[in-house]
């Protein structure tokens, strides 16, 4: 029977049998995809100083992954294997941001980063490169938080850019 879910990480709804492993849109393990009844808006939290200063360069990082990422994108041809992995990049990442933005109770700032490295495995390298300086971030980040929903952020970021990490991996095998 098909239920709607609604991810506590992201806030975004799915309707399904069962929830997926990880959330469509943010990437979120499986444990966050909720019934409906359950959400309650994550990111309406009072951040200290140093949540807020964490909160901020992830931000940061996330609008430069998504710009980089979406320019990677446009660069292959539309429905090519490298356009819809980082496609899909795209999508996570401004995900990703615009949750920053929440939790600092800000308009999502222009979306502009760094551009393509030249070549496939050049960019794949990179991706690889991002998603792991993000990942050693977000566990200092983690460790930093008092926040409980801030924690739960940060634990569900660290699987979703473990995830684009791998697959990035796995591409230049
Ligand atoms: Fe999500
Ligand atoms: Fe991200």
């Amino acid at each position: 029977m098909v239920k709607l879910y609604v991810c506590k990480i992201c806030g975004e709804p799915y309707i399904g049998g069962e929830a997926p492993d990880d959330c469509p849109f943010c990437g979120a393990p499986k444990n966050y995809l909720r019934p409906v009844e359950e959400f309650n808006e994550l990111w309406k939290q009072e951040l200290n100083e140093q949540e807020k200063k964490d909160m901020q360069e992830t931000l940061d990082l996330e609008i430069n992954a998504t710009a980089y990422y979406q320019k990677v994108s446009d660069n292959h041809e539309k429905y090519s294997k490298q356009n819809r992995l980082f496609k899909q990049l795209t999508r996570v990442e401004k995900e990703h941001a615009e949750i920053a933005a929440k939790f600092l109770n800000i308009e999502m700032p222009e979306i502009k980063g760094e551009d393509p490295k030249g070549s496939v495995e050049k960019d794949l390298e990179r991706t690889k490169e991002l998603e792991k300086g993000s990942i050693e971030k977000y566990q200092q980040f983690l460790k930093n938080a008092d926040n409980s929903e801030v924690k739960n952020l940060y634990v569900a970021l660290i699987h979703a850019e473990q995830g684009h990490h791998d697959i990035a991996s796995k591409e230049l095998e």
